[in-house]
């Protein structure tokens, strides 16, 4: 039988992340990206069972749904956990009431910027709020808003994403905003020794999505984790933008059907803003709503011909399904070996061969 014993860290690891500990009231300050249709109660319960922090995934469940997903989520665990909410869906103002009477620890604003009185809001409810940041200029207003922590998602991730590599966003919004809030980092990390390197950065920690997908414990299709297991990571693409009239959101995913049809979608809808059929944001909720659909089907249905295989290029770095909790141990264990090198390093003992 599997252990579900939480993961715990050695005395340097706690060390250089107790900020990150200290934030999110972990043991392991490693996040479990909200995915939608994949991260709900189970997952994300067990992920902060065992030491580390899950989020569910608010997507545009119906509000009924989300709070008993909530309240299923706080009796599977008494440890803290996030719930991520897309400011861009219709039933958002609604989830965030629904944090808020659930006085949840921590609460995720993603999908687009959230306005101050929505950051206030949440603040007020006792949480703890976290923004994302896909660039310096909405981190520095992230924080005006009063965000207490940063995730900083680098263009490699998975689903929907930014424009900017997790590289550059190291440079421009962690050594720039890093001594002001604790910054998780995501985009492109599946191993140990690169959440370790990170911590020495001045990352406060780490989440990731794409390399939870294959835990045994994951929800997700089999097929939809086979997919992942084989794929390479130049196969996860960004989508393009056809015209400025129809501004929509790139998405990474493994290059599939689902991905083509998006494109024809994309003309279609342009023609019909074209006619004055439709207006813009009528357009983009299409948009928003292909995505859900296609990814329900990959994810959930297993249709990896025509569901999106939404997956950021850390899917070659994906092996073999796991038990989450081998994961995690994995992570920490690595995490700590890049410190033992890097202070090897430091004293000028270099590893060779
Ligand atoms: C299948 C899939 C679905 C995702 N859905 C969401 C979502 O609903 N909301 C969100 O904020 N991020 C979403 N993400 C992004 C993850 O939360 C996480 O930030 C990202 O996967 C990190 O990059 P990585 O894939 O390289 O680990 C999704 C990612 C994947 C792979």
């Amino acid at each position: 039988m599997t252990s579900h014993q939480p993961v715990t860290m050695t005395p340097r690891l706690e060390r250089v992340f107790a900020r990150g500990r200290e934030f999110l009231g972990v043991e392991v300050p490693i996040m479990c990206g909200a995915m939608t249709w994949i991260s709900e109660s189970s997952l994300v319960s067990l992920m902060s069972n065992l030491g580390a922090f899950g989020c569910l995934a608010a997507g545009n469940m119906p509000p009924d749904e989300f709070a008993a997903e909530v309240e299923r989520t706080q009796e599977l665990t008494d440890r803290p956990f996030a719930a991520n909410l897309i400011t861009i869906a219709p039933n958002y103002m609604a989830h965030l009431e629904i944090l808020c009477s659930a006085k949840l620890s921590h609460i995720v604003f993603a999908g687009s910027i959230p306005r101050r009185t929505e950051v206030e809001k949440a603040k007020a409810s006792g949480a703890k709020v976290m923004c994302f940041a896909s660039n310096p200029s909405i981190a520095r207003r992230m924080i005006d808003y009063g965000a207490d922590g940063l995730i900083l998602e680098g263009s490699e991730a998975g689903g929907h994403i930014g424009h900017v590599s997790t590289a550059v966003l190291l440079q421009d919004v962690l050594f720039e905003f890093g001594p002001q809030v604790p910054i998780f980092v995501a985009g492109g990390i599946a191993t140990g020794r690169m959440i370790g390197h990170l911590g020495l950065m001045g990352a406060s920690g780490a989440q990731l999505g794409t390399r939870f997908v294959v835990a045994d414990e994951c929800s997700a299709h089999a097929r939809f984790k086979e997919v992942f297991i084989k794929a390479r990571s130049r196969e996860a693409i960004a989508t393009p933008q056809y015209s400025s009239k129809l501004p929509v959101v790139a998405v990474r995913a493994l290059n599939n059907p689902a991905m083509d049809r998006f494109g024809k979608l994309q003309l279609e809808l342009l023609g019909r803003l074209d006619a004055g059929e439709l207006n813009r944001q009528d357009a983009q909720y299409e948009v928003e709503k292909y995505w859900v659909g296609s990814l329900r089907e990959g994810a959930v249905d297993g249709n990896v011909e025509r569901g999106s295989l939404m997956a950021g290029q850390s899917v070659g770095l994906v092996k073999r399904t796991q038990p989450l909790r081998e994961i995690l141990a994995e992570l920490v264990t690595d995490a700590d070996s890049a410190l033992g090198e890097a202070e090897q390093r430091l004293q000028g003992q270099h590893a060779t061969g």
